[in-house]
């Protein structure tokens, strides 16, 4: 693979290989090994067209920890606010000298477009286009998984559970509930972990209210309901997966919020009796950033099953082992 454009394009043993590199690369950090010499003489652009913090911090993050020189690039501010092309934009920083373009654009498809359109010329690695996907953000999600889901164990109960230290080499998350919680409609976030967490084994149910479900979900590979406390109550998940309410795409579409954000909080937000609720070993997850006090409580999202902290720590390890799988000189292992 010369890309990292969807979490689909991943078999299962690239995503095993990835999240064991990425397992390789928080043991450096662990060990305070901060920078290792991988990618000395490289340069990764980060192309920002959309706002960011976690992933455009933790691509800059795992660069340089990998020597790389990075070039940081974001739309506000810059000649696309004359009207410069995608294209263009794309050729004059290949001009400076890329050796890989990491890309997020409110469009759909706009990673796939620039490593497929001929206009450049090195690995594009996709940190979310639009509505469709993030496959690190999947990836570091699985990560975050592997390290507290017990493969093989009980089907229920506490020892299902495992402490949160490194996964074992080629663990998968075989038998693992995940419920993903809210906005599916406009999630790619949910959309990257269905097909990864798939892959790895796992068994997803999307939970939100029919409005912000996206039509022609029949070829998804996962359940889906739209009672989260009857889902918690038959899946018995290991993890349980807060969207964030993306209210920006809900107004550039014209739509308002619907349902209205109390009933939606009290129907899909995740606070103290569905906490209580959930079994004991679970964890809670979000991608961020967070709306709390609408899909998600301030003690739900500091409780201490939350993993919110982990998964942004896990996002550096993850993306340092992408940039290093398509990049070093040993050539490209995805
Ligand atoms: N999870 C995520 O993509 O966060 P940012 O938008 O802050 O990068």
């Amino acid at each position: 693979m010369k890309h990292l454009l969807s979490a689909k394009d991943l078999s299962h043993d690239e995503a095993v290989m990835v999240l064991d590199t990425a397992e390789a690369m928080a043991a450096t950090q662990r060990h305070a090994v901060k920078k290792l010499p991988t990618l000395r003489g490289k340069t990764v652009v980060n192309l920002f067209f959309e706002d960011s913090t976690r992933t455009r911090l933790s691509f800059e993050a795992a660069a340089k920890r990998l020597s790389a020189d990075v070039i940081n690039f974001s739309a506000k501010g810059s000649s696309v606010s004359k009207g410069e092309s995608l294209k263009d934009t794309a050729q004059t920083i290949m001009a400076m000298g890329a050796d890989a373009v990491v890309i997020r654009h409110s469009a759909c498809g706009a990673a796939h477009l620039l490593a497929h359109a001929g206009w450049i010329n090195v690995p594009v690695l996709n940190a979310g286009d639009g509505t469709h996907q993030h496959p690190t953000q999947a990836l570091l999600d699985a990560m975050t998984l592997r390290r507290w889901y017990q493969p093989g164990g009980p089907v229920s109960g506490p020892r299902r559970g495992r402490d949160g230290s490194p996964a074992a080499q080629g663990q998968d998350l075989d038998g693992a509930r995940v419920i993903i919680v809210g906005d599916v409609l406009h999630s790619r976030v949910a959309r990257s972990n269905v097909d990864l967490l798939t892959t790895l084994g796992a068994s997803v149910t999307l939970v939100a209210p029919p409005t912000l479900l996206p039509v022609g979900m029949e070829d998804w590979p996962c359940h889906v309901s739209y009672d989260l406390d009857a889902a918690i109550a038959e899946t018995e998940p290991d993890a349980v997966m807060m969207l964030r309410v993306q209210r920006e795409r809900m107004s550039a579409a014209g739509g308002g919020f619907f349902p209205s954000p109390g009933e939606y909080s009290r129907r899909y937000g995740l606070g103290a009796a569905r906490r209580a609720a959930m079994p004991e070993h679970a964890v809670i997850m979000h991608p961020g950033p967070m709306n709390r006090g609408l899909e998600i409580t301030a003690e739900a999202a500091d409780d201490p099953r939350s993993r919110v902290i982990e998964q942004v720590s896990n996002g550096v390890s993850v993306r340092m082992a992408a940039l290093y799988l398509l990049l070093a000189d040993e050539g490209n292992q995805l």
